[in-house]
C-alpha cells in the first residue's frame, strides 16, 4: 500500500540484508504478495534495534513472521513476542520461524491484538517488561495498541508504528485512494494528534518508507 517515490527506490538500492536466509524470506514474501516491511523501514529498525539492544521485543502484527525472523536475527539475546489473528499468514509463519530455529525465541500470540494485548495485560509478568515494541497491524487501532502496550512496556522502552503516513493520505486527500482510506487515515491522524498532546513522551515521526514514527516512553 506504500506510495513508491524515487528517493524510496535509490535509498532501497542501498539496502544490505542481515544475511541471505533472510533475504530470501524477504524474496519469497514479496512475491507471494505478503505485506512485509519496506526494505527501507527495515534499515530504520536496523539502526534502532544497535541503538536500544532489546531484551524483550512486542510486535502486533506478525502476517508470514518476516519481521520477527528479522528482530531475532538482528538481536540474538532479545525474545520476540508477536501477535497476529489471521490463520491464512500464521500457518506460513509458524513454518518460517521453524526453518529458522527459531521456536524458543519468537512465540505467536493468535488473535485480535485489542484481545491479546488486554490478556497480556491481566498477566502480571508481562507487564513492565517489554523494552521494544513494533505496532504493524490494523491501522484504524494503532492509538488503542498504544495505550495498551504501555503497561507492558519498560521506563524508557521504544514504541515503533510502521506506515504512520498512509501512502500520503493522511495530509493529502487528493492522492489517488484517499477517498476510500479517508476512514483509516482520519484515525491515524487522530492517533498523531494524541501522541503530539503527550508531554511525557518523546516522539520522532519520520517520511522514510510509508512513515514511521519512533516513541520514547521516557516514565
Ligand atoms: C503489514 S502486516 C504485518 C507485516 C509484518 N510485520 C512483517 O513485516 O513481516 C499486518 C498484519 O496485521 C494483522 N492484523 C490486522 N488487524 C489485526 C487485528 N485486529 N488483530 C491481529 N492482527 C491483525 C494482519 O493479519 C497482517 O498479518
Amino acid at each position: 500500500m506504500a506510495l513508491k517515490t524515487d528517493a524510496g527506490d535509490f535509498i532501497e538500492s542501498y539496502y544490505k540484508p542481515l544475511n541471505s536466509a533472510l533475504y530470501n524470506l524477504r524474496e519469497a514474501n514479496e512475491a507471494a504478495g505478503i505485506p512485509i516491511i519496506l526494505k527501507e523501514i527495515e534499515g530504520m529498525l536496523s539502526l534502532l534495534l544497535d541503538i536500544c539492544r532489546p531484551k524483550r521485543i512486542l510486535e502486533i502484527g506478525t502476517a508470514c513472521g518476516y519481521s520477527s525472523i528479522f528482530f531475532a536475527c538482528k538481536c540474538p539475546d532479545a525474545h520476540i513476542t508477536t501477535i497476529d489473528r489471521a490463520e491464512k499468514f500464521l500457518s506460513h509463519a509458524f513454518e518460517s520461524i521453524d526453518e529458522f530455529n527459531l521456536n524458543d525465541r519468537i512465540s505467536v500470540l493468535q488473535g485480535d491484538a485489542s484481545d491479546v494485548l488486554r490478556d497480556l495485560n491481566d498477566a502480571e509478568e508481562s507487564l513492565n517488561s517489554y523494552d521494544f515494541v513494533f505496532i504493524d497491524a490494523g491501522k484504524t487501532h494503532y492509538k488503542e495498541y498504544f495505550e495498551l502496550s504501555e503497561p507492558l512496556c519498560t521506563k524508557g522502552a521504544l514504541i515503533v508504528c510502521d506506515n504512520i503516513l498512509m501512502s500520503g493520505w493522511i495530509y493529502d486527500r487528493s492522492l489517488p485512494g484517499a477517498k476510500r482510506h479517508r476512514t483509516n487515515a482520519k484515525y491515524m491522524k487522530e492517533f498523531l494528534e494524541f501522541l503530539n498532546s503527550r508531554e511525557d513522551i518523546t516522539v520522532s515521526v519520520s517520511g522514510g518508507g510509508d512513515g514511521l514514527a519512533a516513541i520514547k516512553l521516557n516514565g
